[in-house]
């Protein structure tokens, strides 16, 4: 099927208000990947408007962890953007079929993560949506952060959105509490995306939302201890995604530079 100056290839995701595609560009024979907007009867303007913001937030950050958008289509009858094509998986996948147990492997996958958040934080935005949907892997497990469809500017944002976004596994004490977000809360999504990595499985989960809201808030609940057999230096690895878990922003890393400083460091060890 024909689309503007592509063809269409075949369909590879679906999102709530949006579905992304692979398609080829007839002049030139190169593959991208298109997200259409994709409206439903109670998406309201604001979903097409945030669906844009994303679309110009990931064209501004021009990083070898995010992914490159190419092209955006803001016409009434055609709301879409055009980025490179991952070809794949997300980490949600390597996650789940345990291609990631190599720690030197893993290791290098969060540095690249946190140098992803790191670069749309000094490009003056939050994500606000990591999880491993949201980042994939190319064949060489590089990393591509995707999906700016929450992302805030980092300045003089204040959160009085009512309705909490985000996943929540993933959400950070100071979203679900409805405080003033700030870059720290991309810290604390990527501790949890970190711990999963690693354990193979989220550190708090529940039979409602509200029960894992409560795990991520109360100061009592602590995620259980990693634990790999034969390795000395988890303890140090641990102590990372537990600062990075911290239910006190303040006691979080300040930034996700200090992020990859001690990654960095336990990454010497191996
Ligand atoms: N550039 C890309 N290359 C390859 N696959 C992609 C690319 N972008 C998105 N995908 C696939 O499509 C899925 C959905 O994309 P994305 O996360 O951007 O939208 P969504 O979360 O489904 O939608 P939304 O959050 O806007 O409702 C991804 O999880 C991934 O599998
Ligand atoms: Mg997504």
């Amino acid at each position: 099927m024909e689309f503007r100056k592509y063809y269409i290839v075949k369909k590879i995701g679906q999102g709530t208000f949006s579905e992304v595609y692979e398609v080829k560009e007839r002049e030139t024979g190169e593959h991208f990947a298109l997200k259409l907007f994709s409206p439903m009867s109670n998406s309201g303007a604001n979903a097409k408007n945030k669906f844009l913001y994303g679309a110009k937030v990931a064209q501004k950050i021009k990083d070898e962890n995010i992914i490159s958008v190419f092209e955006i289509s803001s016409e009434r009858k055609a709301v879409f953007y055009v980025m490179e094509l991952i070809d794949g998986c997300r980490l949600r996948d390597a996650i789940a079929d345990k291609s990631l147990k190599n720690i030197k492997l893993l290791l290098d996958i969060m540095v690249s993560v946190a140098s992803g958040v790191n670069a749309i934080h000094k490009a003056g935005f939050i994500h606000r949506d990591m999880k491993p949907e949201n980042i994939l892997l190319t064949q060489e497990k590089r990393v591509k952060i995707i999906d700016f469809g929450l992302a805030v500017p980092r300045k003089n944002f204040f959160w009085n959105n009512f309705n909490v976004s985000g996943s929540p596994s993933y959400i950070s004490p100071d979203q679900i509490l409805n405080k003033r977000v700030d870059e720290r809360c991309d810290i604390y999504s990527i501790g949890i995306i970190f711990y999963e990595m690693v354990t193979g499985n989220v550190p708090f989960t529940g039979s409602s939302k509200e029960e894992v809201y409560r795990l991520h808030i109360n100061s009592r609940s602590l995620p259980k201890p990693l634990s790999r057999s034969n390795d000395k230096n988890i303890d140090k690895l641990e102590n990372i995604i537990l600062k990075c878990l911290n239910k006190d922003k303040s006691k979080r890393y300040p930034s996700a530079g200090f992020v990859i400083r001690d990654l960095n460091y336990v990454k010497s060890l191996y």
